[in-house]
């Protein structure tokens, strides 16, 4: 879907290179959108967000446009074939999303609103989660297709936070799927932000304990193992990017930013 946005962009502009994508050209045009999630993380479909990798820049960021889509085709029975590995990829990044906009220097009540409401319903999908031998239902579909919009709505108002921030590193020098890179930083993540406001979204994921969510993540996608000199790259990269920052509602430096990274690192 985020590809589908920039195509969009690209083919309405033909005589213009990739260079367009990120110089927020005010005369660019781009053709409709209607966009058909797959899976259950990005809500892309409802936000104007299309993240690319740069390879010169060695990380992913979103094109200079607010691309919305005119049509959001959201069917849970898009989902019931993914496999089970990428539904729980996925969902994490739902969950992240949820947490960094409920947890956002940005966020207002409309965007809590999105994002509470997402995190009930993500909820309900916890158990199917863990269990490595569980088939996805039909109900378990949409209600993981259903949370990842809610999500998308919530972080359509906000954009996302330091999970975020750090996660693109970990998929761009490791690989690791965008959900599981998330995730790995959501708990560190949550553990610096305001306690009451931690554990409301905490309690409203499901879980009883920061430490609960932080285990079901290394059941549900695994913990990484990163190397010391990758997770400190990724580290000052983010810390050079202030922009990247501004989402937390505490102050960060890259002391903060090193706790975080650590949080899930032995
Ligand atoms: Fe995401």
């Amino acid at each position: 879907m985020d590809a589908a946005k920039a195509i969009s962009l690209m083919a309405k502009n033909p005589e213009k290179d990739a260079s367009i994508l990120f110089q927020n050209d005010p005369d660019a045009d781009w053709y409709p959108v209607a966009a058909v999630p797959t899976t259950c993380g990005t809500g892309s479909e409802v936000t104007g967000v299309s993240v690319l990798t740069i390879h010169e820049k060695k990380t992913k960021s979103s094109i200079a446009y607010r691309i919305f889509p005119e049509l959001a085709l959201a069917d849970p029975k898009y989902l019931e074939h993914a496999p089970a590995k990428v539904l729980r990829n996925t969902a994490m990044d739902a969950l992240c999303h949820l947490c960094e906009s409920y947890i956002n220097s940005s966020a207002t009540d409309y965007s809590r609103m999105c994002a509470v409401k997402g995190l009930e319903v993500w909820s309900r999908s916890r158990a199917f989660l863990t269990d490595a031998s569980a088939e996805a239902d039909v109900q378990t579909c949409a209600d993981l297709l259903r949370a990842s919009t809610f999500a998308g709505m919530a972080i359509a108002q906000t954009g996302t936070s330091l999970p975020h921030g750090l996660s693109y590193g970990l998929t761009y020098y490791l690989g690791v799927p965008h959900g599981q890179a998330c995730g790995q930083f959501l708990a560190g993540y949550l553990a610096e932000a305001d306690p009451e406001d931690a554990a409301f979204v905490v309690k409203t994921a499901g879980f009883e304990t920061l430490a609960e969510l932080n285990d079901f993540f290394a059941a549900s996608c695994g913990v990484v193992d990163v190397p010391e000199d990758t997770l400190g790259a990724i580290v000052a990269q983010l810390a050079a990017n202030p922009a990247k920052l501004k989402n937390a509602p505490f102050a960060v430096d890259e002391n903060v930013l090193r706790r975080i990274a650590n949080h899930n690192h032995h």
